[in-house]
């Protein structure tokens, strides 16, 4: 049966109503190119997460970084200035929490002057490249929804003084998003709402886009992945990537130490032996509570989306099934009679694949401590909890003047 055919599928239904026959069968060809299968997994979304065994993952914990600082330092410095190190920015997401109709990276953090999420993050791999002496390729995820934003903004800030010829975009891919039943909405009468696919297929996406041409030429060996909405990034830290070659680990994670043993972070650990991040949600009270005979939480250390990751690895995962994720969201649509609506409360699922899937495809990965207050200022939201508010005191307290 055509999605069409499917009495259930109201809102492209009543669009097709709508529309002249022109529109439905042009409608109808870009219907038929989407895999509908992903429908199947609201059925699934309680399972999709079902676990193995967890077992605690020791860390590399802030003293013992002290204490072999320049060993960690000489072995990442060295691995930039071969030309190893490469990062990618994902920045696909489409923010729906801060609410911008814009890049998140074009927010402007500032408060007396300009400073732009984007650049604040380019400062930060600045200081590593000045460092140096050497350019890390940057690459850039975007989405169908912000790519000619994005490029625009880097072309008229020249991109923020790093070399254009270092920094490349690629955009990730789509698919449809639907209301709580799976009833898929539309966002104009001829368009389905499709949303981006989620962190979790930016190697898959770089392949599609030709880049594995650029990383090869390049000699890339070492992939830094990271989120645009922390202004607090440490991009291509030496420290961390000298740690993850020293250690003989295939991928590493930076984390921070829980506040609480409840605070709801995915945590790094184990799962059946192999590297995994284990969501607040998945934990039970006594693995949350659990201690270690010095005190410290034995699940202790939360991720903060910035992982290093071994190239020829990732090449070797790139064709498998990562996870799906049914992930309710808040999705613009037009209602059955054709009226746009803009929806204060999230109304729907969107299919996501996440990075942090593909820690559990490594072998092993070291999670590697870092200060929250120095490495953590996540923007999710405008105000209260994880918001520009508070990045921009954490920033203040980092001595960057806003
Ligand atoms: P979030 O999970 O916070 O999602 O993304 P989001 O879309 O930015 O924000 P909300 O949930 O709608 O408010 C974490 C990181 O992953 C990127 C985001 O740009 C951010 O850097 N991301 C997310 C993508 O690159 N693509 C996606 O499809 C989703």
């Amino acid at each position: 049966m055509k999605i069409w055919e499917d009495e259930k599928q109201v809102y492209i239904r009543a669009s097709m109503e709508r529309n002249t026959p022109e529109q439905n069968a042009a409608l109808k060809e870009r219907l038929e190119q989407i895999d509908w299968s992903i429908l199947e997994h609201i059925q699934r979304k309680e399972t999709v997460n079902e676990r193995g065994v967890f077992a605690p993952l020791e860390a590399v914990e802030v003293p013992e970084i002290e204490a072999r600082r320049d060993e960690f330092k000489a072995a990442g410095l060295d691995a930039i200035r071969a030309g190893k190190v490469g990062a990618v920015l994902l920045a696909g997401g489409q923010g729906t929490r801060l609410g911008l109709d814009r890049p998140k990276g074009t927010l402007n953090i500032g408060v007396n002057r300009e400073l732009y999420l984007f650049e604040q993050l380019f400062r930060n791999l600045m200081d590593v490249t000045d460092e140096a002496g050497a350019y890390v390729p940057m690459y850039i995820m975007t989405s169908n929804i912000n790519h000619k934003d994005t490029v625009t903004f880097f072309e008229e800030h020249h991109y923020f003084g790093y070399p254009k010829d270092y920094v490349k975009f690629f955009i990730q891919e789509m698919v449809p998003a639907c209301d709580h039943e799976g009833r898929v909405y539309m966002e104009s009468d001829t368009e389905v709402a499709m949303s981006p696919n989620g962190n979790g297929g930016w190697f898959g996406s770089m392949v599609s886009a030709g880049l594995l041409d650029d990383i090869h030429a390049r000699g890339l060996e070492w992939i830094n992945v990271f989120a645009v909405d922390n202004c607090l990034q440490r991009i291509a830290d030496p420290l961390f990537i000298g740690a993850t070659i020293v250690s003989g680990c295939e991928s590493g994670a930076k984390v921070v130490r829980k506040a609480a043993p409840d605070e709801k972070v995915g945590v790094l650990c184990t799962e059946d032996g192999k590297p995994s991040i284990a969501e607040y949600y998945e934990m039970t009270q006594e693995m949350a509570t659990a201690r270690k005979e010095n005190g410290d939480l034995l699940y202790g250390f939360g991720v903060i989306l910035n992982y290093l990751f071994s190239e020829k690895k990732l090449e070797q995962i790139a064709d498998a099934r990562m996870p799906i994720h049914v992930v309710e969201k808040k999705i613009p649509h037009i209602d059955l009679e054709g009226n746009m609506v803009k929806p204060e409360q999230p109304n729907g699922y969107k299919f996501e694949t996440l990075v942090l899937d593909m820690v559990h495809m490594m072998d092993d990965c070291i999670p590697y401590e870092v200060v929250r207050e120095r490495e953590f200022a996540p923007i999710k939201n405008l105000h209260g909890v994880d918001s520009l508010d508070t990045a921009r005191e954490l920033l203040k307290g980092c001595g960057v003047t806003l």
